[in-house]
């Protein structure tokens, strides 16, 4: 079972193709975009389990794959990573129409397209995302970046890639944590703008997470069909982008005040922060409670946090998280913006949120 999604961007448009499998025929997809030398940017946990079969399958269609391995983790995301990366594809001789492949998780895609965004005024990249995150959020739409000392993503571009390939099947090594922290992401578009399909995560999710293969096609599928429309349609954020960031206000603040930690990773900080963005709606008497409810109790079904509380460790303090959220990349005119919902499947944008009912929230 496989299904190809187009990024409907006029001449910079590119296909997402998903399937159980997808691996195998990267060669014969990426050999029209491949001149010369074709750098694979991956991290080590990768390079030990994904990277050989993908070099055998570009070997076969005489493209002259060298990798390139980097450090795992967000410390790869960072000036002395970019470096690294950039004198290493420069000493590859990466031509100018060339091509650059990211093969990993958000931390690769993120850090290999803005890399290849610079590099000579910008050269073509090709993702192949492994992890579930990466899978059906990151690996899509041109959002790429580096971290500084002052924040998460702060320094980057967009950066369109021009083919994302997207196998299942590479997860199946993916540890449980990590496939879970990506099901948030799948999870967010049911409650941003999707009710029915959340309604079918509630009945088949948790067959997606424990290895149906086309149950696990479809909701990366779906969740690459919804974040391309949207992305066709405000490429730069401008309007209705920002609902993909769902929970990241709120997530990104306890990733911040838990130091970027093991205690929290990335897609943790956002199931709960979409927990809370339904608490802070039904605060302001927006959305009815039980749909805040019934998405707490598929996160719970699952098995992924939903509060602050599920946190292990001491409870950030609620005016640590309220000063992390005001250096959040959301703040627009000293304003923070929240994406909140009149229910299931109905999220909008909002920078009219009363700081007192935050907090409250946070405290709760
Ligand atoms: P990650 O890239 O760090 O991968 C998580 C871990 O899984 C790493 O240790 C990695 O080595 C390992 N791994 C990857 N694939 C594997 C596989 N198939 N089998 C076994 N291990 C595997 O993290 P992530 O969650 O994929 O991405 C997080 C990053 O994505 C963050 O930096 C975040 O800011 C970024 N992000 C970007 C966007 C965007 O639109 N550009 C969207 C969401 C998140
Ligand atoms: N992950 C949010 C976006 O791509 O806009």
């Amino acid at each position: 079972m496989s299904e190809t999604i187009t990024v409907g961007l006029g001449e910079r448009a590119y296909d997402i193709h998903v399937g159980a499998g997808a691996l195998a025929r990267a060669g014969d997809l990426l050999k029209p975009l491949a001149r010369g030398v074709v750098p694979v940017v991956t991290d080590a946990n990768v390079a030990g389990i994904h990277l050989q079969p993908l070099l055998d399958v570009l070997d076969q269609a005489s493209i002259a794959a060298r990798p390139v391995v980097m450090a795992p983790g967000e410390v790869s995301k960072s000036f002395a990573g970019l470096e690294k990366l950039s004198g290493a594809l420069l000493d590859l001789g990466v031509d100018r129409k060339g091509l650059v492949i990211a093969l990993g998780g958000g931390v690769i895609g993120d850090l290999t397209g803005f890399a290849a965004g610079v590099l000579k005024r910008g050269v073509a990249f090709a993702q192949i995302p492994t992890t579930l995150l990466a899978q059906v959020d990151s690996s899509v739409g041109g959002k790429t970046a580096i971290n500084a000392s002052q924040g998460k993503n702060l320094i980057g571009l967009f950066h369109q890639p021009r083919i994302v390939i997207a196998d299942t099947a590479l997860l199946s090594t993916l540890p449980r944590r990590e496939l879970l922290a990506g099901y948030a992401e799948v999870a967010k578009y049911g409650a941003l703008g999707d009710a029915k399909f959340f309604e079918w995560l509630e009945a088949s999710g948790a067959k997606a997470l424990g290895g149906d293969s086309a149950a696990m096609v479809k909701a990366v599928a779906h969740s690459c069909r919804m974040k391309a429309d949207i992305v066709a349609r405000d490429e730069r954020e401008t309007g209705e982008r920002a609902l993909l960031n769902l929970g990241h206000t709120f997530g990104h603040a306890l990733e911040a005040a838990t130091g970027f930690s093991d205690r929290l990773i990335h897609g943790e900080g956002v199931a709960i922060g979409m927990a809370l963005a339904f608490r802070l709606s039904v605060k302001l008497g927006l959305c009815p409670s039980q749909d805040a409810e019934r998405f707490n109790r598929h996160l719970k079904a699952v098995g992924l946090p939903f509060a602050i509380a599920d946190i292990p460790g001491n409870r950030p303090a609620v005016d640590e998280l309220v000063a992390a959220m005001a250096h959040d990349k959301k703040v627009s005119d000293g304003k923070l913006t929240f994406i909140l919902l009149k229910g299931l499947g109905q999220a909008f944008v909002t920078c009219d949120v009363p700081l007192e009912a935050v907090k409250e929230v946070l405290a709760a």
